[in-house]
């Protein structure tokens, strides 16, 4: 892993958090209301997590009963309405600033947990104490596929057997970028993502979105 790539998004993420931390976690407004930014969190989590319940709980377990981890949690946009679903939630960020902000809005939430990471891991966190991963408008922001490769092995290693790991990537493989950009991130292929899943033992149940910003990749930690 190169160090410069990690320290280059952590402090491009410090400053993005310091100047407008909404603005470029949500960036369709400059200034959002507060109620308006947390309910474009809702609508997320309505359209990308509560439409694949069966996925994620198996059909037989309540949601109530998971522990979920959101790569990439900002400032708790999605976390506040996460909570109220898992039973669990465990954010992590690269960015102190962003986590500072996740702290102040969640801190009336009992079972959110929120940490800084380092980018690339997720050293922090214990073995399979999780039964689902989940990121939103994350990966697309990063820059080398080292990275992505790194978070998939971690996130393996933190689910249990048989949890799900559902995240969107930047599918857009034609983009002009430079490789330290932290805003237009590394665009992943279909042969990168079945390469990305085999390296860290995952198997793909479903991907949609091959080619566009809204790549999808469901990964499965065989039982
Ligand atoms: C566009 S925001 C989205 C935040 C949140 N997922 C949401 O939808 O509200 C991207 C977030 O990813 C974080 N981020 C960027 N690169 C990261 C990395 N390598 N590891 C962890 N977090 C990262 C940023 O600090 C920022 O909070």
């Amino acid at each position: 892993m190169d160090p410069r790539i990690l320290k280059k998004m952590r402090s491009d993420w410090e400053d993005r958090a310091k100047e407008n931390a909404q603005y470029y976690v949500q960036n369709e407004r400059k200034k959002w209301e507060q109620r308006d930014f947390f309910r474009s969190g809702e609508i997320n989590v309505a359209n990308e997590v509560m439409t694949d319940m069966v996925a994620i709980c198996g059909g037989q377990r309540s949601p109530l009963d998971l522990r979920m981890l959101e790569i990439g949690c900002g400032v708790g946009r999605m976390t506040r309405m996460l909570s109220t679903i898992f039973g669990k939630v465990t954010g992590v960020d690269i960015s102190d600033e962003m986590i500072r902000q996740a702290r102040a809005n969640t801190s009336d939430l009992s079972n959110v947990d929120l940490v800084v990471g380092d980018g690339c891991t997720l050293t922090a966190l214990p073995d399979a104490a999780y039964d689902f991963a989940f990121s939103f408008i994350v990966f697309q922001h990063i820059p080398a596929y080292p990275v992505i490769a790194s978070y998939c092995r971690e996130v393996f290693r933190v689910l249990q057997p048989g949890g799900l790991f559902k995240f969107q990537v930047q599918g857009h493989t034609g983009l002009r970028r430079s490789e330290m950009d932290t805003w237009l991130g590394y665009p992943v292929s279909p042969t990168e993502a079945e390469r990305l899943a085999a390296e860290s033992g995952f198997a793909i149940e479903r991907q949609d979105g091959a080619g566009t910003q809204w790549y999808w990749l469901w990964f499965r930690k065989p039982k």
